[in-house]
């Protein structure tokens, strides 16, 4: 009687086919499961006369390993024929195309400068966006009834009375001047916050890229050349710059700087409101009592220093009109610049 189930399942075994995943496990379920048919045989087993247990016994041993081998070879077969079938897939199908992803237009500015300065030996620096008044203000010799401490320029952290959210990255000037020997030559990029009301020129915060160099006999001459050689790296060989007198509590003297126009080549145009210069960045030789207030000898040591922001050379590269294009997250607008090498 056992003898002859056995035999017939293994005939049985022999034939199984599966197209599917779910019909081999179909298959494992009628067979190998605790009330399929191969195990069902070994509790009958139990029943079996002595004398003839040992010979029966060999025989449902190796049932079950011919129908545990067939039913694995057959998942295993159906899973190298496209993975998983699941019902109502089309392996077929096209796939969903997933567009490429493009790096940020601001992202794509400050690797250029960074790079442009990496080539003159500037360090890349940074530093916390929270700080206290002393980073942001008093070390770089703002007096303390200057107006950019002013409530309506600066966010002050509430119920903190002397922390803020960084206006400019100066603040981590101060950190490598406090912490750093000179020679410095090192680039701070970051973002900061200004309490402004949001419009297309204007934002609550955007990028600045500031620049720090001190050692012995720093000049003006140093920093006209170093600015000279970033202008025509970034916006090419004939840009021209010019430096106009200006004022910043840090710097003595203090510039800004225009490049020409880079849109119209310096004749005129509505980006440039027809003067042919537009203005990038800030700049000057570092004001010895910032020096001071950093522990670091102004006798000794002279320096220079500029900032620029970032959304404005973007603005000049990618005449976007704006601001606030930046910050929205429109893959539209972001995707348009996956191809910008400059
Ligand atoms: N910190 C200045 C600003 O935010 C820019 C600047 C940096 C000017 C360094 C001169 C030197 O406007």
């Amino acid at each position: 009687m056992m003898k002859e189930k056995i035999d017939q399942l293994l005939a049985e075994i022999d034939t199984l086919t599966a197209q599917t995943a779910e019909q081999a496990e179909e298959l494992r379920i009628k067979y190998l499961s605790k009330k399929g048919s191969v195990s069902v045989l070994f509790d009958d087993f139990k029943t079996v006369a002595p004398e003839v247990k040992r010979e029966v016994g060999q025989h449902l041993n190796q049932l079950k390993n011919k129908a545990t081998e067939k039913i694995n070879a057959l998942k295993e077969a159906v899973e190298a024929n496209g993975g998983p079938a699941v019902a109502g897939l089309d392996l077929s199908r096209p796939a969903d195309p997933i567009a490429p992803g493009a790096r940020h237009p601001l992202s794509i500015i400050l690797n250029r400068i960074s790079e442009v300065f990496s080539h003159i030996g500037f360090a890349v620096e940074e530093g916390p966006e929270i700080v206290d008044d002393w980073h942001n203000f008093t070390a770089l010799n703002f007096a303390e009834e200057h107006p950019a401490r002013d409530m309506q320029d600066t966010f002050f952290v509430e119920g903190e009375e002397k922390m803020l959210l960084r206006t400019h990255t100066s603040t981590v000037q101060v950190k490598i001047m406090q912490t750093q020997k000179p020679p410095i030559r090192a680039i701070m990029p970051g973002r900061v916050y200004r309490n402004e009301a949001i419009s297309a020129r204007a934002h609550c915060f955007f990028h600045q890229v500031e620049g720090l160099y001190i050692d012995e006999n720093v000049s003006f001459a140093d920093l006209k050349q170093t600015l000279l050689y970033f202008a025509k790296e970034m916006f090419g060989e004939e840009t021209k710059i010019r430096l106009r007198p200006s004022y910043f509590p840090f710097t003595e003297p203090s510039a800004e700087m225009d490049i020409s126009c880079t849109i119209c080549g310096g004749k005129g145009c509505n980006i440039c409101k027809y003067s042919g210069w537009v203005e990038i960045l800030g700049c000057g030789m570092v004001d010895p009592a910032v020096l001071d207030n950093c522990d670091i000898d102004s006798k000794k040591y002279s320096g220079f220093a500029f900032g620029m922001g970032v959304e404005r050379i973007a603005q000049l590269k990618f005449q976007v009109k704006d601001l606030r294009l930046y910050s929205e997250n429109d893959v539209r607008f972001l995707g348009q610049f996956k191809s910008a090498l400059l």
